[in-house]
């Protein structure tokens, strides 16, 4: 299976464009950049095997209000395994959006249908799963529960699944149909990767109906989340106050991103708390322009379109903002290039 392109690869960048690794300011993630402050962890999660006892899942169970959830090594491990768990079937999921789903299921023999929002609706009847980011990834396009719970009542009637990822979700939690998740035919994914800053803790949670749980467990075998990855994610899973915070901050550090692309003339369509989504025939570009500053975006081709991660620091918002500003240098330039 071919490597897909993603976000964070930094290293590439850095030698692609000979700036070194430690000047790069990295927007090309959805990742929180004040994530969860992760403390030393005693000695025996790393020396011990992992016990499923540990608090781990009664913490994310009150973190989601979904009382039946298994931990997995990130939601890409549930992302690759849910498409063993049907025989082959139609599977609709939106276009464009995150592209490690897609890869999936067609490389386990599922036929994949490229939706657009308008034709969820008259494709439903065809389909045997629905499979849609909420919020999307990199639209930023948002679907409501009431429209998601139709649709899963429909394809469950015939024993259909909708899945939906809501790894972008946490900073708005009133979208999430984590409640809902016991029901037969409704899985949800959850990451520790966005929200809390740990992707590289590999930790995500699959929300679903026991019976699919315990063939998904099957599949991954024990300790599919290493100790240390049980013992942080747990910790953040509890820490409320950090949470309350983070939410209203990302909240309001992704309104300041969203207001400066709009001033230097890139208006994003949508985003979320943690990025904006910006179609431009430029994209190509103004991401090579970026990157010779020493700034990383992602850069999508189709359609061509830019997504910016938030900044860290004022520092960083500094840098972004300067960046911006060199790269349009009359206003006639203004209207014309950009
Ligand atoms: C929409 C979406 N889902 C899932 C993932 C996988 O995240 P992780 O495996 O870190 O939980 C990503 C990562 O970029 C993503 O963008």
């Amino acid at each position: 299976l071919a490597e897909l392109h993603h976000g964070g690869r930094l290293r590439e960048a850095a030698a692609c464009y000979a700036i070194p690794l430690e000047q790069w300011l990295d927007l090309s993630t959805g990742i929180n950049p004040l994530g969860w402050p992760v403390p030393s962890l005693p000695a025996e999660c790393w020396q011990r095997l992992p016990e499923a006892d540990d608090g781990l899942e009664q913490a994310a169970a009150a973190y989601y209000g979904a009382a039946q959830l298994q931990a997995v090594a990130g939601s890409q491990a549930a992302i690759q395994t849910l498409p063993r768990l049907r025989p082959p079937c139609r599977v609709g999921i939106l276009a464009p959006s995150y592209a490690e789903h897609a890869a999936a299921w067609r490389c386990h023999g599922h036929e994949v249908v490229a939706l657009g929002t308008n034709d969820i609706e008259t494709q439903l009847p065809a389909l045997d799963v629905l499979l849609l980011v909420n919020p999307n990834n990199p639209t930023g396009e948002c679907f409501t529960g009431e429209q998601l719970l139709a649709w899963h009542e429909a394809l469950a009637a015939r024993g259909g699944w909708l899945l939906v990822d809501e790894a972008f979700i946490d900073a708005t939690p009133g979208l999430s149909l984590a409640a809902y998740s016991g029901r037969a035919g409704l899985i949800v994914l959850r990451s520790l990767g966005k929200f809390f800053g740990l992707a590289g803790a590999r930790v995500g949670f699959v929300l679903a109906w026991p019976a699919l749980l315990e063939q998904l467990a099957a599949r991954l075998g024990p300790w599919a989340v290493s100790g240390p990855s049980r013992e942080v994610a747990r910790l953040a899973l509890s820490d409320r106050a950090w949470q309350a915070q983070t939410r209203q901050c990302l909240l309001r550090e992704s309104a300041r991103l969203h207001s400066l692309l709009q001033e230097y003339h890139l208006p994003p369509v949508d985003g979320t708390a943690l990025f904006q989504y910006c179609p431009t025939p430029e994209a190509e570009r103004l991401h090579d322009a970026l990157a010779r500053q020493g700034i990383l975006t992602r850069l999508f081709q189709q359609p061509s379109a830019l997504r910016f991660g938030l900044p860290g620091s004022e520092a960083e918002w500094q840098r972004l903002a300067q960046a911006l500003e060199s790269l349009i240098t009359t206003p006639k330039q203004r209207a014309v290039e950009w």
